[in-house]
């Protein structure tokens, strides 16, 4: 490991150690868990809400197994990395792909004749499409509950009935950059206002992600 890595490692774990100290602290003093590191808390999900919900090993497994071909959509692209295995083993007709840049994006999604850039604010990128035209969508894009609350309400009026709503990083902390998430408290409130949840996946790092299938 170079010097410049090892020293940036060494800074952030003292500072993982004071953390944990003011934490241990406020617990002492607050006698209750830090539940102001949380943006919105995330609800409780309602009794039956995961019946019929599949749980699958990562995120191709979910995707492969709920989704085939079709009119599908990715918000939040950055590379284009998941848009590649989305054209390669759903194969929609057509991908629309959403993202505030496009400074990243890999030239093959780019050039690849089924997809369709929209670059500028995802949900009313999204809000342009018309109206129960997408059979499929993936959202991960602005992590906050704002932003993620605004991608789910334009995608519950562009998904047909039946299409599946997908979402990245089901978490309330990011503990790679130590913020809050607000994914979890969007796709639970979504839940118990009656959406199915019919898939969760599973990745090492923690963050998982749903599937929720649209009335
Ligand atoms: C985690 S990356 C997406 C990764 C990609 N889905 C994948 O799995 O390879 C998040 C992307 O969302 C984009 N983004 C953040 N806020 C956005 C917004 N309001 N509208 C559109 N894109 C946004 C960022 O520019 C970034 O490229």
């Amino acid at each position: 490991m170079n010097n410049d890595i090892e020293a940036a490692q060494k800074a952030v774990s003292e500072a993982l150690a004071t953390l944990r100290k003011t934490l241990t602290h406020y617990k002492k003093t607050a006698h209750a868990p830090p539940h102001f590191l949380h943006e919105k808390p995330a609800g409780t999900l309602s009794a039956g809400a995961l019946t019929g919900c599949r749980v699958f090993a990562d995120r191709h497994q979910m995707m492969q197994a709920l989704v085939k071909g079709g009119t599908g959509g990715e918000l939040g692209v950055q590379y284009g990395h998941f848009s590649r295995f989305l054209l390669d083993q759903i194969q929609p007709a057509t991908l629309h792909l959403f993202d505030l840049s496009d400074a990243l994006l890999r030239r093959d999604i780019k050039e690849d004749p089924r997809t369709e850039l929209h670059l500028g604010d995802s949900s009313s990128m999204l809000m342009r499409q018309p109206d129960q035209s997408f059979d499929w969508l993936y959202i991960d894009g602005d992590h906050s509950y704002e932003g993620v609350r605004k991608d789910a309400e334009a995608a519950l009026l562009k998904i047909r009935p039946g299409g599946i709503i997908a979402f990245n990083d089901y978490t309330p902390w990011s503990p790679g950059e130590a913020i809050p998430y607000g994914i979890m408290a969007c796709v639970n409130e979504l839940v118990n206002e009656g959406l199915d949840m019919v898939g969760v996946a599973l990745t090492p790092n923690g963050y998982f992600d749903v599937a929720l299938r649209a009335r």
